[in-house]
């Protein structure tokens, strides 16, 4: 899961995906495509929202996404269009542009860093929405 910052959206992806799938079958991480955060936790609104249903991202820890994790995914799902032109740029191979997708097929987790809490409520429940689909794919996948 990416976003920009890998402190707001993709940590509420990973905590919501994770949610959704059994641990030990699968491998969930996010990271962000800017260094900014790097080393810090969620930002507190995502950690509240995700605590309101349930989920604890407060372990997390924002990373920089690298041209290694093209070789560590199968799937690598992006937050908005620049997302995906970031990490589209640091492609490689056909294999490793296939693997990159909007979370929201065509349209964006919008960016909620400047806004209020309603926004990461809103996030939380656009996430949430295409993470029941998308556990429900990678599981069938799998059997
Ligand atoms: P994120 O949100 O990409 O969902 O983690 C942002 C976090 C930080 C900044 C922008 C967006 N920032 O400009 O620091």
């Amino acid at each position: 899961m990416v976003c920009l910052g890998n402190i707001c959206r993709s940590p509420l992806a990973e905590g919501i995906l994770k949610s959704k799938l059994p641990y030990d079958h699968f491998k969930v991480d996010s990271a962000g495509t800017a260094a900014y955060h790097i080393g810090n936790p969620p930002d507190k609104r995502s950690i509240a929202v995700a605590a309101q249903n349930g989920i604890d991202i407060s372990h997390q820890k924002a990373r920089k996404f690298s041209q290694d994790d093209f070789d560590h995914f199968d799937k690598i799902f992006v937050m908005d269009h620049s997302n995906l032109d970031n990490i589209m740029q640091m492609a490689l191979t056909p294999d490793d542009l296939n693997k990159v997708a909007l979370l929201l097929g065509e349209d964006e987790v919008p960016d909620p860093y400047y806004g209020n809490e309603n926004g990461f409520k809103k996030v939380f429940d656009l996430i949430d929405r295409a993470c029941d689909q998308l556990s429900e794919e990678l599981q069938k996948m799998q059997s």
